[in-house]
């Protein structure tokens, strides 16, 4: 069924999200009007049966037929249950043929996917509208979980092993990622979002990678990859304390690393460490949390263009 959304359900963005929602809103109900019963005769038992002067209690002894239908009745239910919600889950865990596979791997404190093709990106993604998309997870380092609730999809990401979640997005626009397992200090910040788009502009982006938007100058485009990158999760600014070094004032900033040695922020020590986080660690933070990125020379162009006006 169709729901507008709601305080209790967001908008449903994939094919599939209709039949989660009937099964919650069938266990919600459910739920509701069993716990009016219980609760309406416990009352009614309490007021009527209460403690009165001159009443003598009477024991209560053993009811046979009662104690059969009070157990046999909720076992029908309860098998109904069960197996209504065995097949949502299955529905949703066992992709559809054919589906386009996206590899996700979960980091300390961003999301990086990769595309069949072998182009990776962090945080902002595209998929094709109308087309079944599996998800097949896994993490570098703690608990984390990939959670798509406009598509109703959630799943963990473990350190160790693959797990997948599929969908078939069914609207053009833009779908929330969150974490939602609880990964540390900027757990909150680990999000990401999945672009569905048609299919003309997914080939495009398949073929071409993420450039500028049209217009847009090195300056705006390296602000935008701060955010999209999630760098903002770890690297304030505004000089705010964060687990990374802050971007307020960094260009030309002499620093001194864990290893002993010096340098200053230039072009060549922002490459490195962004391509490899572990090579020169400011001694102030003993060691690095920050994954390897893989993005390209020209993405790396604009975020030094932005840093330059901090
Ligand atoms: Cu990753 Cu919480």
């Amino acid at each position: 069924m169709t729901i507008e959304p709601n305080y209790q359900l967001p908008q449903q963005l994939s094919t599939g999200a209709a039949e989660v929602d009937d099964l919650y809103m069938f266990v919600y109900w459910f739920s509701v009007i069993f716990t009016a019963i219980i609760v309406g005769v416990m009352l009614y038992s309490i007021v009527k049966f209460r403690r009165r002067p001159g009443v003598k209690a009477a024991p209560v002894g053993h009811n046979l037929k009662l104690e059969v239908a009070w157990t046999v009745i909720p076992l029908f239910f309860i098998v109904f249950l069960f197996h209504y919600g065995f097949k949502v889950y299955v529905h949703n865990a066992v992709a559809q043929e054919g589906a386009l596979e996206i590899r996700v791997r979960a980091q300390k404190w961003r999301w990086e996917f990769e595309y069949p093709t072998g182009m990776r990106v962090n945080s902002e993604v595209k998929i094709p509208v109308n087309k079944p998309v599996k998800f097949v997870i896994s993490s570098e380092d703690v608990l984390h979980s990939f959670f798509v609730p406009g598509a109703r999809a959630k799943k963990d990401a473990v350190p160790g092993m693959y797990s997948n979640v599929w969908f078939t997005p069914n609207t053009k626009g833009p779908m929330q990622v969150f974490c939602a397992e609880y990964c540390g200090t900027s757990h909150s910040g680990m999000l990401a979002t999945i672009n569905v788009v048609d299919d003309a502009e997914f080939q495009k982006f398949l073929k071409e990678g993420e450039g500028p938007e049209p217009g847009e100058d090195p300056v705006a485009w390296g602000k935008r990859l701060y955010t999209k990158n999630a760098c903002n999760t770890c690297h304030s600014i505004d000089g705010s304390k964060s687990p990374g070094p802050t971007w307020k004032g960094i260009w030309g900033r002499p620093e001194s690393f864990v290893d002993g040695s010096t340098g200053k922020v230039d072009e060549n020590y922002v490459r490195e460490s962004i391509l490899k986080p572990q090579a020169k660690i400011v001694s102030t933070f003993v060691t690095t949390q920050m994954p390897p990125y893989t993005i390209s020379d020209k993405q790396i162009d604009a975020i030094i263009a932005y840093m330059k006006t901090l």
